[in-house]
């Protein structure tokens, strides 16, 4: 099976993660695709594809919404699994910004879903972002928290 995962990342984390997953998935050639340098990759060429985004303000990346608008019918077509990075703390709204950031013919398509965790890597932050972090996160220390067990469970469900 030929493998793309196809992301957009702002600071390096969802492109950290992309790599951790095309490491743990079996049977796979894989590739990895980053939107901003890759605008429209030929999905013909792979069999399963795995979308990557990062959260800011409750909202996925809108090269990464573009991107699904335009490739939904080729999409719905692969195999398909959906993943985000974020630090929101409540499951809940967890669970709602993975709900939101994916069409729902993606959703009902896709064999796996994840929310992957994420990091505060301030050194990367400009101005603005370090406020509202510091504000919010009520932290200015750069802190990791990529869920490797959710990972592993998203990446397990792939290779079924
Ligand atoms: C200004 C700012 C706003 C953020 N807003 C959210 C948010 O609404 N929900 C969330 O889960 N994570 C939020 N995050 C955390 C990012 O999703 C997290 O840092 C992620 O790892 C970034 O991945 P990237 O480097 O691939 O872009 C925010 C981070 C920053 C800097």
């Amino acid at each position: 099976m030929r493998a793309a995962i196809i992301y957009t990342s702002k600071h390096g984390t969802t492109a950290k993660v992309a790599q951790m997953i095309a490491g743990r998935l079996t049977g796979s050639q894989v590739s990895i695709i980053d939107l901003k340098k890759v605008k429209c990759p030929d999905l013909n060429s792979f069999d399963g594809i795995v979308l990557g985004t990062s959260i800011y303000a409750g909202t996925s990346s809108k090269t990464m919404q573009r991107f699904c608008k335009d490739n939904i019918a080729v999409l719905t077509q692969k195999r398909l699994a959906l993943f985000i990075c974020g630090m929101e703390p409540d499951t809940s709204k967890r669970q709602q910004e993975l709900t939101n950031a994916y069409p729902q013919a993606l959703h009902q398509h896709a064999v796996s879903t994840c929310f992957a965790g994420g990091e505060f890597q301030f050194e990367k932050m400009n101005f603005f972002e370090r406020a509202i972090i510091k504000r919010i996160a009520k932290t200015d220390k750069s802190v990791s928290d990529i869920n490797s067990d959710n990972i592993d469970r998203f990446v397990q469900e792939i290779n079924k």
